[in-house]
């Protein structure tokens, strides 16, 4: 590298030496400052398009991907136009080496580093795996540590972006089905870091539906701080983060509620939050399920069942089954028709039951409260928390 050359020449100059020996994988622009405001993030790599080396621009907008390909003389020319008024930083990944260029101090900086994959790229002229969230575009992914400073997925948040966009992809189309005027707030209970919240305030944007508040409940102030400032931070206007407990939060006007994982009873808390507020949609991924488990625990010793029960494990998988359904029946005497499924791979987590309630009737259905009864006596249970919190 020629060094007395300014640090922007010597990075171009890296660039075309990768390009034309084979070794470059990709490049990333980042930091955008140019006049175009809805332009987020540029990605470019090599790729052979009728027999021929082009370098495939793909420029990321708020609510589209664009694509230019350009052969190697041009694409530099393209590439130096883009740092000089768009971008403040670029980073360069060969097989060699990786280069990142950085405009944002008065004078700009190189920094070359070992390479992040020894791989040369496919050539392939292909498409990035159709996800709702995409990690180029999502910068809040970056702050919540799914991502790096190049947007890149990091190699240990792999399973989070896979589980993140999951969960999109189920929660998305049942949004989508509620009409804008019926969805005007979504809470997601037991936010915790916010993945989940941040996922569906971005889903909506790309919807162009920001009138639809969502707001994360949260128990830990400090999550509720770093939440509300990466909200602000990523322009993500319609998401705010509330610090407080799931069973004093006031959920009215609330049309969709959401728990992801939150701990035994809090489930229960947050589904009865959703049913008070006369929900369309709640969604619930239960946690631990500790309460009924106690329940069954003392009430099985000696009995019929003690002989799946004292097993801690079976004990564990029954309360699980136990608890979830007699939630569903619960949601179904307010009016909800019920699904039950796994909605991730049990290798990712084995806390991979969702339970989806749609409002579907007016009224209260008397019937499924008494098979409630009934199942409640056959598994010596005597009280489920979903009761309690409504009163029932
Ligand atoms: C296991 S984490 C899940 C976080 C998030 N939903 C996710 O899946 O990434 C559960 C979160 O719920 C919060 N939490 C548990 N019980 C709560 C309650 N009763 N009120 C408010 N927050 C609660 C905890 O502080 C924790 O951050």
């Amino acid at each position: 590298m020629d060094t007395s050359l300014p640090k922007l020449d010597q990075f171009l100059a890296a660039v075309e030496a990768a390009t034309t020996d084979g070794s470059l994988v990709r490049l990333a622009l980042r930091m955008p400052f140019g006049a175009d405001e809805t332009l987020k993030s540029v990605d470019i790599k090599p790729a052979t398009i009728r027999d021929a080396l082009k370098l495939s621009f793909t420029f990321h907008h708020k609510t589209r991907d664009l694509t230019q390909n350009h052969p190697p003389d041009g694409a530099i020319g393209q590439l130096k136009r883009l740092i000089e008024k768009d971008f403040r930083q670029a980073f360069l990944f060969t097989t060699g080496f990786d280069l990142a260029y950085d405009a944002q101090g008065k004078q700009p900086r190189l920094k070359q580093t070992e390479a992040t994959s020894k791989a040369p790229a496919t050539l392939e002229h292909d498409r990035e795996k159709a996800r709702p969230i995409k990690a180029v575009e999502a910068n809040w992914l970056a702050a919540l540590g799914v991502t790096g400073a190049d947007g890149q997925v990091l190699k240990a948040a792999g399973d989070k972006f896979r589980q993140i966009n999951r969960y999109v992809e189920i929660l998305g189309p049942l949004l989508k089905a509620i009409p804008p005027d019926r969805l005007k707030r979504v809470v997601d209970m037991g936010a915790g870091k916010g993945y989940l919240t941040f996922a569906v305030a971005d889903y909506l944007c790309q919807l162009d539906r920001q009138s639809t508040d969502v707001v994360g409940v949260e128990f830990r102030q400090d999550l509720v701080d770093f939440c509300n400032r990466t909200a602000q931070d990523s322009e993500i206007g319609n998401l705010s983060f509330a610090q407080g407990t799931i069973e004093s939060f006031d959920s009215t006007g609330a049309d969709a509620l959401i728990a992801l994982h939150a701990c035994d009873t809090a489930t229960d808390d947050a589904i009865a939050k959703g049913i008070a507020a006369g929900a369309e949609l709640i969604v619930v991924a239960p946690c631990c399920h500790k309460q009924i488990r106690r329940e069954m625990e003392a009430a099985h010793q000696g009995t019929d069942l003690d002989f799946v029960t004292r097993h801690g494990i079976f004990l564990e998988r029954q309360a699980e089954m136990v608890t979830d359904a007699m939630r569903a029946m619960i949601l179904e005497h307010f009016g909800y028709s019920t699904k039950v499924f796994e909605f991730i791979s049990d290798v990712h987590t084995p806390k991979n039951v969702l339970i989806v309630g749609t409002k579907t009737r007016r009224g209260k259905d008397a019937g499924a409260l008494k098979r409630l009864e009934a199942a409640k006596a056959y598994f010596g249970i005597r009280r489920h928390h979903l009761e309690d919190a409504l009163g029932l």
